[in-house]
């Protein structure tokens, strides 16, 4: 049965959000405003979620979508946003967050806007279908695959690369695997990293070479599934990134802040807010994005991290940098083995950068500590507003927390939060 209804707002998963009586519906790819005759598909958390049938009149906000795989692709979810409603709906997320927390919303600066185009890293999904290998992006929650000819969030380098990547694929992959294939975009060119299940044998690997050579590849990787370490079968020019100019080989498949210019943001907001002379402890340092920014004007820099090879990569850019007199790298379970009283008695100043699960341990123990100096990179402001509440109450004082948008018509928020204990 379909039913008419007007749109009130944008909920935190970027569908429209609209009440039917005692429902609430969830409508992917609505606007505030939008008047729309919907179908409900099915229960989903609280509510219905409903598919739009027709749109009857359109909201001030709606704009057209810059994508023509926008509705198709779950890479994007509001790309029907005008530029200043979709930026006030994400701010908005970091604002709700700090309000369930009883943080002070007066200290949000106003969001640093994402640029098209500035994606670095893409992660497709690649399935063998009756003869043909499809490479895309999943679509909206679902596993049926959208092979995509543009992307305006991703580097046009890697846009470009695409179709000849497909067709070198189709010539190789294994026919019975579904699988990824991941690329990220350094100043040797491309870097990809193939993820399917089974090993490649000597015949595959010379193909797995040929199509490095074939697509220009800086370096081309295989790893069976996410938990094993990639291998590199082809080395043409190492992957390099810079972090405060200091250049940087990560592992294949290293973590890497995902854009470049939001990634050069976040390293500005990280690097003013340590002083110089600092001993700063990086502790999420991965393979030094912030460590290696910092380490210009700290005394001295400890890089923590689970992930060795990472550590292994921050410390030989820091050698071949000149900085590496001032850098350690220890690899460490923070969860598990939080750092000790002891240990921070000298740190000036401490980074966190966790996963969205968010630091809890870590923040309880700086929150216990006399460290004067914190700065949060989050990406969920949920977990973040939980961990900042835990630091005010061991007396620190959140003085500023700037939201940075660098996954483009998503739900998702970064943000750089400051934190001081006061003298
Ligand atoms: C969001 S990434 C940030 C990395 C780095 N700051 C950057 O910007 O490239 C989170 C990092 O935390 C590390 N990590 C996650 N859980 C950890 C834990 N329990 N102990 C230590 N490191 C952890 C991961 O290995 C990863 O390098």
């Amino acid at each position: 049965m379909n039913e008419t209804m007007t749109v009130t707002a944008l909920g935190s998963g970027g569908d429209g959000l609209a009440e039917a009586g005692a429902d609430r519906l969830y409508i992917p790819f609505a606007a505030p405003g939008d008047r729309l005759l919907v179908a409900r598909e099915r229960k989903a958390g609280d509510g219905w979620r409903a598919r739009i049938v027709e749109r009857l009149a359109d909201g001030p906000d709606r704009t057209a979508p810059a994508c023509r795989h926008f509705g198709e692709c779950g890479g994007c979810v509001v790309q029907h946003i005008a530029a200043p409603a979709y930026q006030a709906w994400k701010r908005a997320r970091v604002v709700e967050a700090f309000a369930r927390e009883g943080l002070d919303p007066g200290v949000i600066a106003p969001l640093v806007p994402a640029e098209p185009g500035d994606r670095r890293r893409l992660r497709l999904a690649v399935q063998p279908a009756g003869g043909r290998l499809l490479v895309g992006f999943n679509a909206a929650g679902s596993d049926r695959i959208v092979p995509i000819s543009e992307c305006p969030v991703a580097a046009p380098e890697l846009v470009a690369i695409l179709p000849a990547l497909a067709r070198g694929l189709a010539a190789i992959w294994p026919r019975r695997h579904a699988g990824d294939v991941a690329l990220t975009l350094t100043e040797g060119g491309i870097d990809l990293l193939l993820v399917v299940p089974g090993t490649f044998g000597a015949p595959a690997r010379t193909a797995l070479a040929r199509l490095a050579e074939d697509l220009d590849l800086a370096r081309l990787s295989v790893a069976p599934d996410d938990r094993t370490a990639p291998e590199p079968v082809a080395i043409r020019r190492a992957p390099r990134v810079r972090f405060g100019g200091i250049a940087v080989t990560p592992p294949p498949g290293g973590f890497l802040q995902a854009g470049m210019r939001s990634e050069a943001v976040l390293s500005a907001l990280v690097a003013e807010a340590v002083p110089a002379g600092a001993t700063v402890a990086d502790l999420h340092a991965g393979c030094g994005t912030f460590a290696l920014a910092v380490a210009g004007k700290a005394r001295r820099v400890l890089a923590f991290d689970r992930d060795a090879p990472a550590l292994e990569a921050l410390l030989a850019g820091a050698r071949a940098g000149g900085v590496g007199n001032r850098v350690t790298v220890e690899r460490r379970d923070l969860d598990r083995r939080p750092p000790t009283l002891a240990e921070m008695r000298t740190w000036t100043a401490a980074i966190l950068d966790p996963p969205r699960a968010g630091a809890a341990a870590l923040a309880d123990a700086l929150a216990r500590s006399a460290v004067p100096r914190v700065v949060y990179v989050s990406c969920n402001p949920v977990t973040f507003a939980r961990d900042a509440a835990r630091l005010v109450a061991g007396g620190l004082r959140l003085e500023q927390a700037t939201p940075v948008d660098q996954f483009l018509w998503s739900p998702h928020v970064e943000l750089v939060a400051v934190f001081r204990r006061p003298a």
